[in-house]
């Protein structure tokens, strides 16, 4: 089980240090959430913040993008130094055309969705993902409510992979806490993303821990 904070929740004014403590409380990689004002409501950053937080961790960067037109953004998250790049299903980008360049750019693709859209949508691409990122809340804003459908969604996705002999990860986000964090690994989950639970939480490395379940 990996834990992925979600930089989202973290202070930017001093993400050096917020990123420090989370790998010294154990994290294994950052999520970061790319938010355009118009796929989402929400504006977060871009490739130019990306690359300064590159270069104050060593950890697997993933990117998160809830923009309309992904496919415009695979060069420069690739040269900001990204690892992984997820994009959603229901952006305007041509979804396998933008998968290939992300591989051709070096990093691993992935493909998210929105909690009311059908995981059907995802079935012609899973051959060539690396990861599945499933919302477990409208996507737009960290300090939502886990949405109690999630960890179906979560099971059927992996019932898939296995019937297919898969092997692309499963990412949890969005609500994700100790009691949530338990249905999401029982239903399958790979790594779980996690923002306001982990940056509000007193004790970091305890809270990393219980997302493991331990
Ligand atoms: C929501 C983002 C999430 C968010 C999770 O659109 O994709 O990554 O930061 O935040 P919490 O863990 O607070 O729900
Ligand atoms: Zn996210």
């Amino acid at each position: 089980m990996a834990v992925a904070p979600s930089l989202l929740s973290a202070d930017f004014g001093a993400a050096a240090q917020d990123m420090a403590s989370m790998e010294a409380a154990g994290a294994d990689l950052f999520h970061l959430d790319v938010m355009d004002g118009h796929f989402v409501p929400n504006l977060t950053f871009g490739p130019f913040i990306a690359k300064a937080l590159r270069r104050r961790t060593d950890l697997l960067l993933d990117a998160h993008l809830m923009v309309t037109r992904p496919d415009a953004l695979v060069e420069p998250f690739a040269r900001a130094g990204v690892d992984a790049l997820t994009f959603h299903v229901e952006s305007d980008a041509d979804a396998a055309a933008t998968l290939a360049a992300v591989r051709a750019a070096g990093m691993r693709p992935g493909l998210s969705l929105r909690p009311g859209t059908d995981l059907d949508a995802l079935d012609p691409y899973l051959p060539d993902l690396d990861l599945v990122l499933v919302m477990s809340v409208e996507p737009g804003f960290g300090g939502q409510a886990f949405l109690e459908e999630a960890p179906r969604r979560i099971a059927e996705l992996a019932r898939r992979r296995r019937e297919r002999g898969l092997g692309f990860a499963i990412s949890v986000d969005g609500g994700i806490n100790a009691a949530t964090s338990a249905l999401a690994r029982e239903a399958g989950a790979d790594i779980l993303v996690a923002g306001s639970y982990l940056f509000g939480a007193a004790d970091r490395a305890a809270a990393v821990a219980s997302l493991r379940g331990r």
